[in-house]
C-alpha cells in the first residue's frame, strides 16, 4: 500500500488527456447518459383530473424515481429522470422567472430534485430556444438565457434539454452557445442536450459537429422517435447512411442522440425490442427509456437491464459503431470497436419471411488471424471461434444476433478447457457451446 504506483499514475494521465479532447468541459457524460425521459410515452398529458397516473406532474416523476431506485435500474446506470415539455406554468412569475405549473407540481422543481438526489438519481429539465416551447409554454429566448440557466441551477437541476421550436437559424446560432456559457457560469455541472442539429437537417456543412462537441454533451440529430418499428428503423437507417459524418462527432462527453428507447411500450415486438437495445449500444447512444416503469413487462425489463449490452453501450473508449455490410439477402452487419481490443458484432435481418441462416466467418468480416471468444449477449452462450472458421447465425425477421468478441488470441490449447473449467467452478457462464475449432 505504501509503494507508490507510478505506472498507474502514468496510465491515468495518458488516458485522461485524450478522453475529453474538444468536448464540453463540464466533466459530465464521459459515457452515454442513461435514465428515463417522459416525452415519447407521456407527451403533453396535463389532464391530471381525468388521468392522474399519466399526467405530467411531480407524482409521475416521483413514481419513476421510486421504480429506478427500487427495481435495480439506478445500479445499472439509469440515473437521470428527465422532465420534457409541458411542465411549466403558462406565465413566468412576478420576477420573470420560469415556474412549474403549481397545480401539477405543488412542491416545485427544487423539491423534486431533492427527492431524486436523496435516491441517488439526477433531474433533467426541458426548455426551448424560441419564444415558446413546442407545446406552447414559455420559451427561453436569447434575452432569458442567463436568468433561466441560473433558475435551473438554483433548483439543483442536473441536465437540460434545449429544444428549438419557434426560433430561427440566426437565433439558434447565438442561443445554443450562449446557453452553454450560461450553464457553465452558474458553477453547477449541468449536462447539456442540444436539439440544434435536428433543426439544421442533421448534417454538415450546415451542422458543425466540432462546434457542437465543444458546447453540448449530446444532441438530437434527427426527428422524434414514435412508438413503432418503422420509426425506429427510419432513425437507424438515417444514422448509418450518414455514419461517416456522424461517427467522428461522438466521443466521451459528446454524443449523437438517436432519441429515446421505446422498449416496454406498445409498438415493438420482443425481437424488435432486442434490436433497438442492441443497435443503440452499437451507436454509443444515450439510453433514455420512455416507458411506464410501474407496469413494465418482465420481457422488456430483461432486455433493458441486460448487463452485457449496457457495458457495450458504456464502453469507455466511446467510439460509435458502424454498418460494415448490407447484404442483398437483407442481412446487415454492424460493428463497434471496444476497449481492450474487444468488439461488438451485430447481425440484423431486414427480412420479413422467417429466420435466416447467414453463413460467414470472422476473417470475411476483416477480423485478423487468431482465435476469439465469442459471447452471445442475449443468450450468454459462448464459443471459441478461429477467424477462418465458417459459422452460421440464425437471425429472426427484424431481429438481431449480437456478439461480444474478445481480443484475438493465438491458438492456445488451454482455450479448449476454459468453458469447462468455469462450469466446474460453478460460475454462471451460461451454456458453453462445444468448441468449433
Ligand atoms: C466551466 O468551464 C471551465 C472551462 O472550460 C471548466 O474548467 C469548468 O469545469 C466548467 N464548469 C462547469 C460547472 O461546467
Ligand atoms: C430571426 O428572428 C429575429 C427576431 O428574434 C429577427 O430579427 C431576424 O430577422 C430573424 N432572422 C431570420 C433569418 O429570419
Ligand atoms: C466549426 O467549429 C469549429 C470550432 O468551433 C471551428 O474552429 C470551425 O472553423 C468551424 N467550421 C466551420 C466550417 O465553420
Ligand atoms: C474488408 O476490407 C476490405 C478491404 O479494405 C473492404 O473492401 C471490405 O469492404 C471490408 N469488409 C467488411 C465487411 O468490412
Ligand atoms: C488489437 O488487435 C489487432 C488485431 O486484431 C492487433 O493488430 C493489435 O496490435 C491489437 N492491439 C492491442 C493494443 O492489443
Amino acid at each position: 500500500m505504501d509503494v507508490p504506483a507510478p505506472k498507474m499514475y502514468r496510465l491515468v494521465i495518458i488516458l485522461a488527456l485524450p478522453l475529453c479532447a474538444s468536448c464540453l468541459d463540464n466533466g459530465l457524460m464521459l459515457t452515454p447518459p442513461m435514465g428515463w425521459l417522459a416525452w415519447e410515452r407521456f407527451r403533453c398529458d396535463i389532464d391530471c383530473e381525468n388521468d392522474p397516473n399519466n399526467c405530467i406532474s411531480e407524482k409521475l416523476f416521483m413514481d419513476m424515481a421510486d421504480r429506478l431506485s427500487e427495481d435495480g435500474w439506478r445500479d445499472l446506470g439509469y440515473v437521470y429522470v428527465n422532465i420534457d415539455d409541458c411542465w411549466s406554468s403558462k406565465q413566468r412569475d412576478k420576477d420573470g422567472r420560469l415556474q412549474a405549473d403549481p397545480k401539477r407540481f405543488p412542491g416545485g422543481i427544487k423539491k423534486l430534485a431533492q427527492y431524486l438526489h436523496e435516491r441517488g438519481l439526477k433531474l433533467g429539465i426541458y426548455g426551448d430556444m424560441g419564444t415558446y416551447t413546442c407545446g406552447g409554454y414559455p420559451g427561453s429566448p436569447l434575452d432569458k438565457i442567463e436568468l433561466d440557466a441560473q433558475t435551473f441551477a438554483d433548483w439543483e437541476v442536473d441536465m437540460f434539454k434545449y429544444d428549438g421550436c419557434y426560433s430561427n437559424a440566426t437565433e439558434q446560432e447565438q442561443g445554443y452557445p450562449l446557453m452553454s456559457k450560461a450553464l457553465n457560469a452558474t458553477g453547477r455541472p449541468i449536462g447539456y442536450s442540444c436539439s440544434w442539429p435536428a433543426y439544421q437537417g442533421g448534417l454538415p456543412p450546415k451542422v458543425n459537429y466540432t462546434q457542437l462537441g465543444e458546447i453540448c454533451n449530446l444532441w438530437r440529430n434527427y426527428g422524434d422517435i414514435q412508438d413503432s418499428w418503422s420509426s425506429v428503423w427510419s432513425i437507424v437507417d438515417w444514422f448509418f447512411e450518414n455514419q461517416d459524418a456522424l461517427i467522428p462527432a461522438a466521443g466521451p462527453g459528446r454524443w449523437n442522440d438517436p432519441d429515446m428507447l421505446i422498449i416496454g411500450d406498445f409498438g415493438l415486438s420482443m425481437e424488435q425490442s432486442r434490436s433497438q437495445m442492441a443497435l443503440w449500444a452499437i451507436m454509443a447512444a444515450p439510453l433514455f427509456m420512455s416507458n411506464d416503469l410501474r407496469t413494465l413487462s418482465s420481457g422488456a425489463r430483461v432486455i433493458l437491464q441486460n448487463k452485457m449490452i449496457i457495458s457495450i453501450n458504456q464502453d469507455p473508449l466511446g467510439i460509435q459503431g458502424r454498418r460494415i455490410l448490407k447484404e442483398k439477402s437483407g442481412i446487415q452487419i454492424f460493428w463497434r470497436p471496444l476497449s481492450k481490443n474487444t468488439s461488438a458484432l451485430l447481425f440484423f435481418s431486414h427480412r420479413t419471411d422467417m429466420p435466416y441462416r447467414y453463413k460467414t466467418s470472422l476473417s470475411k468480416l476483416n477480423y485478423t488471424a487468431g482465435s476469439y471468444k465469442v459471447t452471445d449477449v442475449y443468450t450468454y452462450k459462448t464459443l471459441e471461434l478461429k477467424d477462418s472458421t465458417e459459422f452460421v447465425v440464425s437471425v429472426n425477421p427484424t431481429g438481431v444476433v449480437m456478439w461480444h468478441i474478445s481480443a484475438p488470441a493465438k491458438l492456445n490449447s488451454r482455450l479448449y478447457f476454459r468453458g469447462a473449467q468455469a462450469a466446474a467452478s460453478g460460475r454462471d457462464v451460461g451454456n458453453d457451446i462445444p468448441v468449433l475449432l
